[in-house]
């Protein structure tokens, strides 16, 4: 069975935009691991546009299943971290502006200051994944550097627009996840899956033991609520080949 782990990111969004209280995003962990998740998922970005720190710090009391902390590969986000102990991190690239996690984190151009950072949660025994592009490369130095997983960026196949773009992304999915495999990594995908392409990954890719799942997720809980939201696409994740996808709407 592939574990999902829903991001509750965007609950935080909604908060911090009116400046209130609600939605509570500890209120969205309990509600999705009810509904079957394996795992939250946040990202504690460093200019804190939804996910604040006692967020953090609440969701580590109440998660039962497994906690994942998205992060920055910075010294004071892994000295957060070894505080607050989740029960893995991964580590992202991070720009100010974006709207989003754009692109994989660069492992080859990483350097001292990543392995230090890996170095330090490792010794902390917190588990390290590192989310990065479907490229041999990426994978190599990570392995290299010393990561106990890679969440490889699904990005580019949810844009695919055209059936020759959909392959070549599937065929650059299916060999990175291949490789990470072989080294004995733990593979984990996401960023960008949906009710209508989801599905499809998890058939061809055996290897991917997670997926990370956010904006799709919590865009249909507006209409069918957060629960069914989770569980609709449990029963994707558990059966691919012959659950019929909900619409994305
Ligand atoms: N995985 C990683 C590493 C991410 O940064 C994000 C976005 O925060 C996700 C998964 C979830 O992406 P989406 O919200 O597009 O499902």
């Amino acid at each position: 069975m592939k574990r999902l782990g829903v991001n509750i990111d965007h609950v935080a969004t909604l908060r911090q935009v009116r400046g209130t209280v609600y939605p509570d995003p500890v209120a969205a962990a309990a509600y999705v691991e009810q509904a079957g998740a394996d795992q939250v998922t946040l990202h504690l970005r460093e200019d804190r546009r939804h996910i604040q720190d006692q967020d953090l710090r609440t969701l580590r009391r109440i998660v039962s299943t497994r906690l994942n902390l998205e992060m920055a590969a910075t010294e004071t986000m892994a000295t957060i971290a070894t505080e607050v102990r989740p029960d893995v991190v991964t580590l992202v690239p991070e720009r100010r502006q974006e709207l989003t996690t754009e692109g994989g984190l660069n492992m080859v151009a990483g350097g001292k200051r990543l392995r230090t950072v890996i170095e330090s949660l490792r010794a902390a025994s917190i588990p390290v994944s590192a989310f990065v592009e479907p490229d041999p490369r990426q994978i190599e130095s990570a392995r290299e550097l010393g990561v106990d997983a890679v969440e490889l960026h699904t990005g580019p196949y949810a844009l695919a627009i055209t059936a020759e773009a959909v392959a070549t992304a599937l065929r650059q999915l299916q060999a990175a996840a291949r490789l990470a495999a072989s080294m004995d990594l733990t593979v984990c995908a996401g960023h960008g899956l949906h009710y209508e392409n989801t599905a499809r990954l998890v058939v061809v890719l055996p290897e991917v033991e997670e997926y990370n799942i956010g904006h799709s997720i919590i865009a249909r809980a507006i209409f069918v609520g957060l629960e069914q939201a989770v569980r609709e696409m449990r029963t994707l994740l558990d059966h691919p080949e012959t659950a019929t996808p909900a619409r994305r709407t």
